[in-house]
């Protein structure tokens, strides 16, 4: 299987069960700051990944594609794997004295739970605009992050540096099978929202607060955890701070970020113009629970 057509493929769910035995502390390049970036993701990715099965389920009886029908379930048991492996790590953080439940609760707390959350926040303002705008606001939001987590996985693929002599074995392969599942189901969020409502504005709106919300957790989180990480030489920080920058921002990710970021904006995109699913394919090739 590579990237889903959703008029054809139908996903696979898959159930890894990854071990984290001996992970060391600063597991990308022996860098906090890089390592505390993607740390910051094995917190933002559950409760996102909670929130897009919950956006997308919404429509699942609307959507008149057989085949995006069964996609949208395996969209769901595939981010409900992604949720439960990456919560998995909590564990590692905690012993590693890094306090995850601390950032993870702030998350929660401000962006999903309760009247006051930013969830809520946004569907009753969208919802005062015109009734019904507030689960599509939700929905665009969803399919925005869905590019984001796509085009992330195929930096991650085309990445230099993300091999086991870099990132910690155990974690690069978690990463990658992530990334891998991403690239298949990228099309299945934006193939409902198409349907459901096919307005440019709507999109775009969606993919501009996708993009301030999740960098800013991102950033908090790792600004969050470099607090916490009693280990950190303050000397070499500057050194780190480099290596951070240009590998995130110059170098191969930065990118692919940039241009595959950029095509969301044009009015004919489809998340299938982009030739990613080869990644996926080569990654599962080999893999016993694939
Ligand atoms: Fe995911
Ligand atoms: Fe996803």
């Amino acid at each position: 299987m590579e990237t889903v057509k959703n008029e054809e493929n139908i996903l696979k769910v898959r159930t890894p069960n990854f071990q984290f035995d001996e992970v060391p502390k600063h597991w990308i390049l022996n860098n906090p700051i890089l390592t505390h970036f993607i740390n910051s993701m094995h917190i933002v990715f559950p409760d996102g990944e909670k929130f897009f099965i919950r956006s997308v389920r919404k429509y699942a009886r609307d959507v008149k594609n057989p085949n995006l029908k069964k996609n949208i379930k395996g969209f769901c048991g595939q981010e409900g794997v992604h949720a439960r492996e990456h919560e998995r790590f909590w564990d590692v953080m905690q012993e590693q004295g890094l306090q995850p439940e601390g950032f993870a609760d702030f998350l929660h707390r401000t962006a999903f739970e309760g009247p006051k959350s930013l969830e809520k926040r946004l569907v009753k303002l969208f919802e005062r605009f015109s009734p019904g705008l507030g689960d599509k606001m939700t929905l665009s939001i969803t399919a925005g992050l869905e590019h984001y987590t796509a085009i992330l996985a195929q930096a991650l693929f085309r990445e230099p540096l993300a091999t086991n002599k870099n990132i910690a074995p155990q974690m690069l392969e978690l990463l990658h099978w992530h990334a891998s599942e991403e690239i298949e189901h990228k099309a299945v969020c934006f193939d409902v929202l198409k349907e459901v409502d096919d307005s440019y504005v709507l999109r775009i709106s969606g993919m501009g607060l996708a993009t301030v919300v999740l960098w800013s957790y991102l950033g908090i989180g790792q600004i969050y955890f470099i607090s916490k990480d009693k280990d950190i030489a303050y000397v070499k920080m500057p050194a780190h701070l480099y290596e951070f920058i240009t590998t995130i921002a110059f170098g191969e990710i930065g990118k692919t970020l940039a241009t595959n970021l950029l095509s969301y904006f044009r009015p004919d995109f489809h998340p299938n113009d982009i030739d990613d699913g080869h990644f996926a394919k080569e990654f599962f090739a080999d893999k016993s629970y694939a």
